[in-house]
């Protein structure tokens, strides 16, 4: 396999595509708005230029690997691909349509994967005819850094495709961790809970967000704290999140907190909106 089409050229899409071409892949990237492209081949340039001061690819390397992503508007440029990663917007309905044509427009053999955080891999694949070709292959972001791919079995996926999608993340360098179709997989069932009781020790006024977070960096070596990463995350993809795993799980032990819910409510998402546990208006994160 040496073609991919990558499907949505947001935050997650232009790093998936900037590796598969890092890694000598011939990359499509589609977006169904212009804008985005031109955005993502930016930031695929910028990335790269970093990675040339750090010395960890040749000062030539971001003009070859730039030279292998082509972008366009239309998904029929994953006619000609042998894995399709798709990382358009967390929305069902939005991926079950690009799922339905990205079954007609690949060809036969072509494994179609979802970047998704939180839909049912099962239920996407569901509207394909090929349910055992299609798979989870969830990148972490940023994805140029984050060694991690959960890889994720819908209930029909085989066992070669799983095999072949793990065997690619480790051709890019990542490391990938297999795991089956459930609410959250594993990453956001384990990370979500955390945020969300660090949440609930805001709200109940047990600490500050700032000492929240300093216990779990200092106490626990986490590199970040949980409401730090709750605002880079997005609070209301938290939110949504743990909306899947409430409703998927069916356990009281996942609902969100009601402060989270609020400060959704009042449009503080975090870093996107400037406001979130920190604030962000002046360009550094502050409590
Ligand atoms: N941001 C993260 O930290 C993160 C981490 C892991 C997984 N994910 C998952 O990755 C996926 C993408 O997330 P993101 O943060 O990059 O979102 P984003 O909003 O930054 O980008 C989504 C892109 O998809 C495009 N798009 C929407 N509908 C489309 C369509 N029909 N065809 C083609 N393009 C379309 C949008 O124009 C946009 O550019 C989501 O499923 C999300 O859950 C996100």
């Amino acid at each position: 396999m040496t073609r991919a089409a990558v499907i949505g050229a947001g935050t997650m899409g232009n790093g998936i595509a900037h590796v598969f071409a890092q890694y000598g892949w011939e990359v499509a990237l589609v977006d169904s708005a212009a804008g985005a492209l031109d955005k993502a081949t930016a930031t695929i340039r910028g990335n790269l230029d970093r990675q040339v001061k750090k010395g960890t690819i040749p000062a030539e390397a971001p003009g070859e690997i730039l030279a292998r992503v082509k972008t366009g508007t239309s998904l029929d440029a994953a006619a000609g691909a042998d894995l399709v990663v798709e990382a358009a917007s967390e929305n069902p309905s939005v991926k079950f349509a690009i799922f339905e044509q990205l079954d007609r427009i690949a060809p036969p053999g072509a494994i179609l994967a979802t970047n998704t955080s939180s839909i049912s891999i099962t239920e996407i694949a569901a509207r394909t005819r090929r349910p055992e070709q299609v798979i989870g292959m969830h990148f972490m972001n940023p994805v140029p850094v984050m060694q991690l791919v959960e890889v994720i079995r819908g209930h029909a996926t085989s066992d070669a495709t799983t095999a072949s999608v793990m065997e690619t993340a480790r051709t890019l360098g990542k490391v990938p961790v297999e795991v089956h179709d459930y609410p959250g997989f594993v990453a956001n069932r384990v990370l979500m809970p955390m945020i969300n009781e660090a949440i609930f020790c805001v709200m109940e006024g047990v600490a500050t967000p700032e000492s929240i977070d300093t216990v779990m960096k200092l106490g626990m070596a986490h590199p970040m704290g949980p409401l730090a990463l709750a605002d880079f995350i997005g609070l209301d993809v938290c939110l949504a999140i743990l909306d899947v795993l409430h409703r998927g799980l069916g356990d009281d032990k996942y609902r969100a907190c009601p402060l989270l819910r609020r400060m959704v409510a009042a449009g503080q998402l975090g870093r996107k909106t400037g406001r979130g546990f920190y604030s962000y208006e002046s360009g550094k994160g502050t409590g």
